[in-house]
Formats: C-alpha cells, sequence, structure tokens
C-alpha cells in the first residue's frame, strides 16, 4: 500500500516504544492516527506530544484483549476521521517464565488475550471497514519469537507464533476473495523499548535477580549461558524508530514478512532446516501411490 497524506490509521499500544514510533513515522507521512492505549496517562501525554507538532491524532483508551472495546474504537474512527485505512495491531505484553509443564495459567490467559486475541479483535473490527472501502493494510506486530522457539518463554512465542499464522491465512483469505487488502507481519528482534530496557538492566546487573524466571534446577554454568545468549541478543537492539521505518517499507512493498533484523537468521534457519529435513525423510505423502510413470 502507498502510504500518503491524507489517511488514516489505527495504532493500538501507541503510548510508547514501537507504537509510538510507528504512530510518528505515519504522522510524519501525513497521516492523521488514531492511538489506542491501556495507560491513559501515558496515552494523553503521547497525544499531545504529537498535536504540538501540528499532528492530527485521535486518543482512544483501549484494552484490546477486550472485543468490544476494540470495535467501539473502531467506530469512533470513522465517526471522527470519516475513513480508515489502516490497521497497526501492535499492542503486546511479555510473559512466561520457568519451563512450559511449570507455566502458570493466568499468565496463558494474560498473554494469549493482549497478543493472541488483541489482534484477531483488531481484524475483526476494523477488516469490514477496509472491505467496504476496497483498499488498506493489516499491519500485525509479532516477533522473531514467532519464528523461532524461546526456551522458558512458551506463551510470548506461541502468541508471537499465533500472529504469524494469522496473518498468514488473513492475507490468503483476502487474496482468494480477491480484495486489495494488504497484510504485513513483523518479526523484529530485540527494540530498544521500556520493554526491552527492564529486561537489559536485569541481566546486566550483579545479582541473580534475573534468573527469578529460569527453573531452579539449571546449574549455575547453564544460567550463565543464558545470561550470555541474553546479552549477545540484547546487545543487538534496535532503536524503534529504525525497526518502523523498516515495518513501513515493507508495508510499501506490500511484503507479508518484515523482518527487521538480520541478528536471528541463524535461529529460523536452524527451524526451518528441520522441517525440510523430516519432509525429505518422510518423502512426500503420495510418493507410495502408484503412478502411470511405474507401469
Ligand atoms: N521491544 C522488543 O524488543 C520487541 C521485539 C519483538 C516484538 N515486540 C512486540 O512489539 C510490540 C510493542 O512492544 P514494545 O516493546 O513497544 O512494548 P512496550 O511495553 O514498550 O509498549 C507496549 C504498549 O502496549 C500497551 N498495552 C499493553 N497491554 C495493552 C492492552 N491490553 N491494550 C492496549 N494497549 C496495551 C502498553 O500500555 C504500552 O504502551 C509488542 O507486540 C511486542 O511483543 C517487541
Amino acid at each position: 500500500m502507498i502510504i500518503e497524506v491524507g489517511q488514516v490509521a489505527v495504532v493500538t499500544g501507541a503510548a510508547q516504544g514501537l507504537g509510538r514510533a510507528l504512530a510518528a513515522g505515519l504522522i510524519d507521512r501525513g497521516v492523521s492516527v488514531v492511538l489506542a492505549d491501556i495507560a491513559t496517562e501515558r496515552l494523553q501525554t503521547t497525544a499531545e506530544a504529537f498535536t504540538a507538532r501540528g499532528a492530527r491524532v485521535l486518543p482512544v483508551i483501549t484494552d484490546v484483549s477486550d472485543a468490544a472495546a476494540v470495535n467501539t474504537l473502531a467506530s469512533r474512527t470513522v465517526e471522527y476521521f470519516g475513513r480508515v485505512d489502516m490497521v497497526v495491531n501492535n499492542a503486546g505484553i511479555g510473559g512466561g517464565g520457568g519451563p512450559l509443564w511449570q507455566s502458570d495459567p493466568q499468565d496463558w490467559q494474560r498473554v494469549l488475550g493482549v497478543n493472541l486475541l488483541g489482534v484477531v479483535h483488531g481484524i475483526q473490527a476494523f477488516v469490514p471497514h477496509l472491505v467496504r472501502t476496497g483498499a488498506g493494510h493489516v499491519v500485525n506486530i509479532a516477533s522473531i519469537a514467532g519464528l523461532a522457539v524461546m526456551p522458558f518463554g512458551s506463551s510470548y512465542c506461541a502468541s508471537k507464533h499465533a500472529v504469524v499464522a494469522i496473518s498468514e491465512t488473513l492475507r490468503r483469505e483476502l487474496e482468494m476473495l480477491e480484495l486489495p487488502i494488504g497484510v504485513t507481519v513483523a518479526c523484529p528482534g530485540y527494540v530498544r523499548t521500556p520493554l526491552v530496557e527492564g529486561l537489559a538492566t536485569l541481566v546486566e546487573a550483579d545479582d541473580d535477580a534475573w534468573t527469578e524466571h529460569l527453573p531452579a534446577e539449571l546449574s549455575k554454568e547453564q544460567r550463565e549461558q543464558v545470561r550470555a545468549t541474553l546479552k549477545r541478543g540484547i546487545a543487538t537492539v534496535m532503536e524503534p524508530e529504525v525497526a518502523a521505518e523498516r515495518i513501513l517499507a515493507a508495508v510499501e512493498a506490500d511484503q507479508l514478512y518484515a523482518l527487521t533484523h538480520g541478528d536471528f537468521d541463524d535461529r529460523i534457519r536452524h527451524r526451518a532446516e528441520g522441517i525440510l529435513a523430516a519432509l525429505d525423510g518422510q518423502g512426500r505423502s503420495g510418493d507410495h501411490v502408484e503412478t502411470t510413470d511405474d507401469k
């Protein structure tokens, strides 16, 4: 989709971090932006800062895990601006900790409620408007954790894999129905936002507070290995403005995947190669069927 002056976008989780940077990138292109977030005061402060720069924004307090609230967000957008061209389903939270078999059922509810259902609600509330107009774009923010796995982060990882899956499904459905609406799913690595800064401070500290979410059974050596891996990952951290620009460039190029970071390609390749190797080992499901060529 070509992003241009006069369009209207909705960004969830827009009060800070990557969402705020995406909103800023859209505003710089002359787009009016509906800023949705659950954090009331922070949302107000962000909206005021954008307005002071001459931007046209509308802050709407929204909990994306609540389908009715996201439907209200869609109707307020159309009432206020008269149109909607893009929805950016960005709001997300961290979660997980400990091995999967010990993970907390409430953590699963919370993480899937925001990270997965929040995106589903955004699609259900906004895509009908885009279909009616016959144009537009859906941007879903997943993570590199949506393409590769992260030990001791099962709920977050599962939620992000699901966001990749529903983005691919949505794109196929729109194509099959010949609806000219784009879909992009972003899979960033580490981005310098409050979410990551907290983790960086914990990992850098001398004490063992950061290991609180790791299984007690891990040896000191294994903990240090996890710490070293995290430190290496965090060292690749990207400024939110850079990640946002790469995501918006992928939207403009109508790419399905926006892979903002190249640093984790080995993990993605390793997983894909494992699947391909299994496929080669099994042969295709029709291989055993006798064909006319065999006779
Ligand atoms: N920071 C990273 O390294 C990184 C990497 C990959 C993917 N992501 C993803 O990018 C997105 C943004 O992350 P971030 O790092 O900017 O996080 P952040 O915590 O800095 O900002 C997230 C924003 O979402 C809002 N939010 C949380 N729950 C909400 C809800 N239920 N309804 C509405 N708003 C809600 C928060 O108030 C906050 O303003 C998330 O989906 C995250 O999973 C982040």
